[in-house]
Formats: C-alpha cells, sequence, structure tokens
C-alpha cells in the first residue's frame, strides 16, 4: 500500500518567528496534525510542547519525544486540558486550522469530493454527527442556510432542494454521489470556474460537523486566560469565516485604534493584547507555488499584556 504523502506545514518560518520559542517555556499546539509545527518548535529551543489533536490518527502518528505532551481532544476545550495537566499557563498557543493533507486523502474519511468514501468528515470519528446525518435528515431550509452561511455559496437553495429530492430515492451515502448531486445542482455557467462545483457545500458541511467556528471562538477566549503576560497567540486561518473571528477578536481585544483627531476613541477597557503586525501576513509567492494549501492561509498573532481579566 502506497502512504499518503506527509502534510506539509504552512508558513513554518512565520509561524516560529510570532512564537518566538525559548528556553524553559510552555507552548500548545492546538492542531498537531502531522507535528511539523511541534517538531520545529522543540528543536528551536529547549521548551515542551502540549499537542491537541482531536483526530486519534495525528495522536497515534506523535512521536516519543520527553518534552511532547499529547492530548486527544478539541482545542476549544484547551483549559480543561491544561487543568488536567496541571497546568496554569503557557508561553504560546499556535493553531493552524482546518484539516490536514492527511485528511483529506483518506477517501475513508469522507471529507474530499474527489475520492469517493462514506460521508463522515468527523475529524473525531469517536463522537458527534457525521455528514451523513447532516445531508440525510437535516430540513430542507436548515440545509440551504448553512450551505449558505458557512459555504458562501449562492446556490445554496438549489443545491439544498436537489439534495432532498435525491435522498427521497434514496439515502445519499457516499462523497462522490453528494459531489454529483451538488454538481448536477448548478446552473451550466458555473462550469467556467475553476472551483470544483461541491467545494463550498463540503466546506460548509464540514465546518458544521466539527464546529469548528465555535471551536476556534472558544479557544481564542481561552487563550485570554491560557496566555501568561508575555505569552504569543498565533493562528493560522484559511478562509474568511475563520480570519474574520480572529480578526474581530484581536480588534476586541487589543490596543483600540479608529477615531480620529477631533474625536479620538475613548478606552474603556483593558487592553489584553498587542498585535506587533496589524495586518494579516501571507504566505511568500514562493511556498504558494510549491504548496497549493498556503495560498489561502493568513497568519495572525499578538501578544497577551499583563492585564488580567477582572474575576
Ligand atoms: C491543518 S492540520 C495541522 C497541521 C500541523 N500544523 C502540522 O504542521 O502538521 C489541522 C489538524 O488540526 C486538527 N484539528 C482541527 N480542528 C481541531 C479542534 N477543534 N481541536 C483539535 N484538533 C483540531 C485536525 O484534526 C488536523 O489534524
Amino acid at each position: 500500500m502506497t502512504q499518503a504523502p506527509a502534510h506539509i506545514p504552512v508558513m513554518l518560518a512565520e509561524v516560529l518567528e510570532a512564537l518566538s520559542p525559548a528556553d524553559g517555556q510552555t507552548y500548545i499546539d492546538g492542531t498537531f496534525g502531522a507535528g511539523g509545527y511541534t517538531k520545529a518548535i522543540l528543536d528551536a529551543a529547549n521548551c515542551k510542547v502540549i499537542g491537541i489533536d482531536r483526530d486519534e490518527t495525528a495522536i497515534a502518528r506523535a512521536p516519543d519525544n520527553a518534552r511532547l505532551t499529547m492530548v486527544h481532544g478539541a482545542f476549544g476545550d484547551v483549559e480543561g486540558h491544561l487543568k488536567g495537566l496541571d497546568i496554569d499557563g503557557v508561553d504560546g498557543f499556535v493553531l493552524d486550522l482546518g484539516v490536514s493533507s492527511m485528511q483529506i486523502d483518506d477517501g475513508a474519511r469522507g471529507f474530499s469530493f474527489n475520492k469517493n468514501g462514506p460521508l463522515d468528515m468527523r475529524m473525531d470519528r469517536s463522537s458527534g454527527q457525521s455528514a451523513y446525518d447532516l445531508v440525510n435528515t437535516w430540513p430542507e431550509k436548515e440545509l440551504a442556510d448553512i450551505i449558505w452561511k458557512y459555504g458562501e455559496e449562492r446556490h445554496s437553495r438549489k443545491i439544498a432542494s436537489a439534495i432532498i429530492k435525491a435522498r427521497a430515492e434514496k439515502p445519499i451515502e457516499t462523497t462522490l454521489v453528494l459531489a454529483d448531486i451538488v454538481a448536477k445542482a448548478l446552473p451550466k455557467s458555473f462550469k467556467k470556474y475553476a472551483l470544483h462545483p461541491a467545494t463550498r457545500t463540503f466546506q460548509a458541511l464540514r465546518i458544521v460537523v466539527n464546529g469548528e467556528l465555535d471551536q476556534l471562538e472558544s479557544a481564542l477566549n481561552a487563550s485570554l486566560n491560557i496566555l501568561k503576560e508575555g505569552g504569543r497567540l498565533v493562528v493560522v486561518s484559511f478562509h474568511s469565516l475563520e480570519d474574520s473571528i480572529v480578526k474581530a477578536f484581536l480588534r476586541d481585544h487589543g490596543a483600540v485604534q479608529g477615531g480620529s483627531r477631533y474625536a479620538p476613541e475613548v478606552v474603556t477597557r483593558p487592553v489584553l493584547f498587542t498585535q506587533p503586525v496589524k495586518k494579516s501576513v501571507a504566505a511568500s509567492d514562493n511556498e504558494s507555488r510549491l504548496n497549493p494549501r498556503a495560498r489561502s492561509a493568513k497568519l495572525r498573532w499578538a501578544v497577551r499584556t499583563s492585564e488580567r481579566i477582572a474575576a
């Protein structure tokens, strides 16, 4: 059997620069995946890493290393994971959102519209509802709404209606059957776009199945409590729904920008993060050429201040 190529870490140099690993410190890699970030952090300094992943196969692949502690679970529950390890605070928290190449490339996981497999899409196969459950049981309006909201798909109603018609005949069991239903529901003019017709629908289902945006919000809120003064929050996101959550969080908890010379904005809340680089950072042209996943990547990072949150 040929082995799927390992995941190539995205924006690794930029992530390391933002995280700035130092001896004696502790970092959380909330999206361990193939361990690319973790390995680089452990190589960069004599530090410790807590690697989190909700996919058991990622945990099973982790190397033995006395400075690495692995946790099977969701990064949205990071505070609970740290309590379980008796750790009060950390010096950095990095997230590389979404799915890994291993997950996409394994048809049996059901993430890919190009590879046949069961409609699963759960990163953690030990719990929760699968894409099969959504596609075969949700009402038409709810399906249309999520495809619109999380897929940003303007043909969401046509797609939901086609799903309902198809499943009235027999359950929609596999990725390729669903991809075909979606493709046929779209207007012919869609064919001229580079994107596979099912891209947005699959993205929407994956986000809902894994509660991805809620996970991100929980993790960001947790970062306020778990990062020590000077601790770094580093997030690599891959679509605008994710990036806008990170951007709004850093705006709401960062130094106030805006207002004007005549009407300066008054700061009435504590500044919990500073952002040395205010804008998002993109992958270099060279990396984007070599790794298509990097093309949509946006990195934002911030440094926790000494302000504590009122109890
Ligand atoms: C893009 S890959 C990370 C790749 C990693 N940075 C590397 O260099 O190999 C994302 C990984 O995060 C995991 N993941 C995504 N959302 C998660 C969540 N809410 N909690 C825990 N793990 C999550 C996925 O299972 C996947 O293994």
